[in-house]
């Protein structure tokens, strides 16, 4: 089994690369099926929800193929079957994704229920409520929602709660429906607006992606394209949080300054600078401590729930307390009785964690429990005294690419190593 060694006590000094959204990759891919021609979606990052994404779209009959720079090509014309079978579906809760292009496109969906995740409930009513206004037959049986629809109708949809595949499962659906549809209280985050754009390419008629009110005027068909994703801005996030924590400098390199304001603003707010140069970001905390700050997580622009863990991490280090509150997820928190662990001070109040900073931290064997846990667990360990060693490792494989190498070539002393069972 493998896991992560880490030596804390170094700081971090160079330049890192940052590779493409995987938020953003996953219903780009799962987009490419509306078309009646292949696309190629290049800055795919090597992450094992792409490659899961990449094998749902090969089940459904997809044809991919992959050079040598991971620019995927997928050809949707070899689509044979609409089934999202459970044991995809359930390793990654973001193949709902295709349940949108599919009814859309085939007129019919099998797709899994996600199930339980570690992370809170997270229902997909939705997804589910929106196609049915649609004018999709919905059955959900036997743990699968099975849809079914002629040809998609356009209509008004309000969002009960800001979903982000939520919005890009009815975005991808309405393209290729009959008529006009409006989703209100749409989620605004940048990936929502980088599928819109690769849509638009295709031949889309879509208007105020990046709003709260997007409006989609069917067209008969789409067509295969180019389209390059946009960078990710929570790796970016995580990256500067690590040269923060550590007392160190980092470059983040081929970033999008413009998408990450609300974490920026918390960095300089901790005491670092962050500095904007084209698209790379710098912060300088060399010989500083950082501030504890307090943050409460929202859809965007707000602070992203993907970067509350690490900011988290960093509070457990810094100056003074900090207030965190986690609006998006109920039970976000698994990372915090492994950070306590390593000898952080978390109080758990509802919602809220109330973290104040300690002088040092001690490296402890823990168990990452979800993705961005994994990151922050990892931060921890950068900075804590001794050797940490960290278990379930396939959760950060799920989100960030090559982590370690990417963390080494900043000086941080970390490795892969493979245990045996006992
Ligand atoms: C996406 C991101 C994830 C991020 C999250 C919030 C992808 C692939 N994943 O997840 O990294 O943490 O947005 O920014 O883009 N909800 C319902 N009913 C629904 C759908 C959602 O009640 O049908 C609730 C969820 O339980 C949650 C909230 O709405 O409390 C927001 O979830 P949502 O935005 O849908 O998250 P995901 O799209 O799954």
């Amino acid at each position: 089994m493998e896991k992560l060694l880490i030596q804390g006590g170094v700081s971090l000094d160079g330049d890192v690369r940052i590779s493409g959204a995987k938020n953003a990759v996953l219903p780009i891919l799962a987009a490419t099926l509306l078309g009646s021609s292949p696309s190629k979606i290049s800055n795919v990052p090597h992450l094992r929800d792409v490659t899961t994404m990449m094998r749902l779209l090969g089940q459904l009959g997809a044809s991919l193929t992959v050079d040598e720079k991971m620019a995927i090509e997928v050809d949707p014309t070899t689509v044979d079957s609409c089934l999202a079978p459970y044991e995809l579906v359930r390793t990654m809760r973001a193949s709902i994704v295709v349940l949108g292009p599919l009814v859309a496109r085939f007129g019919e969906a099998e797709v899994s229920l996600p199930g339980g995740c570690a992370i809170g409930a997270r229902p997909v009513n939705l997804h589910i409520d929106g196609l049915k206004a649609m004018g999709a037959e919905i059955q959900v049986e036997e743990g699968y929602i099975r849809a079914r629809a002629k040809r998609l109708k356009g209509a008004r949809i309000f969002m009960d709660l800001v979903s982000v595949t939520g919005t890009e499962n009815l975005m991808m659906a309405a393209t290729l429906a009959e008529g006009t549809t409006v989703i209100e209280n749409a989620a605004r985050e940048p990936e929502v607006v980088d599928l819109a754009r690769y849509l638009i390419r295709m031949g889309a008629r879509i208007n105020g992606a990046g709003s709260d009110v997007i409006t989609i005027e069917g067209v008969e068909r789409l067509s295969g394209c180019a389209h390059r994703v946009l960078p990710d801005r929570i790796e970016t996030g995580t990256f500067l949080v690590a040269g923060v924590m550590t007392g160190g400098r980092v470059r983040a390199r081929g970033a999008d300054p413009t998408i990450i304001d609300s974490v920026l603003a918390k960095l300089a707010e901790a005491g670092a600078e962050p500095v904007i140069d084209g698209e790379d970001i710098e912060i300088d905390m060399r010989g500083k401590r950082p501030r504890a700050v307090s943050i409460h997580t929202a859809p965007y622009p707000g602070f992203p729930t993907d970067m509350q863990a690490q900011i988290m991490a960093m509070n457990t280090i810094a100056s003074g307390t900090g207030t965190i509150v986690e609006n998006v997820f109920e039970n976000r928190y698994m990372h915090v009785q492994e950070m306590q662990r390593m000898g952080a001070d978390i109080r758990l109040e509802g919602n809220a964690a109330i973290v104040t900073g300690k002088d040092r931290l001690y490296a402890a064997p823990v168990m990452a429990t979800d993705l961005r846990a994994s990151a922050s667990l990892i931060l921890m360990g950068l900075v804590a005294r001794g050797e940490t060693l960290m278990d379930r490792v396939y959760h950060i494989d799920r989100g960030y690419e090559r982590v370690e190498e990417k963390l080494s070539g900043m000086g941080a002393v970390i490795r892969r190593v493979q245990e045996m069972p006992t």
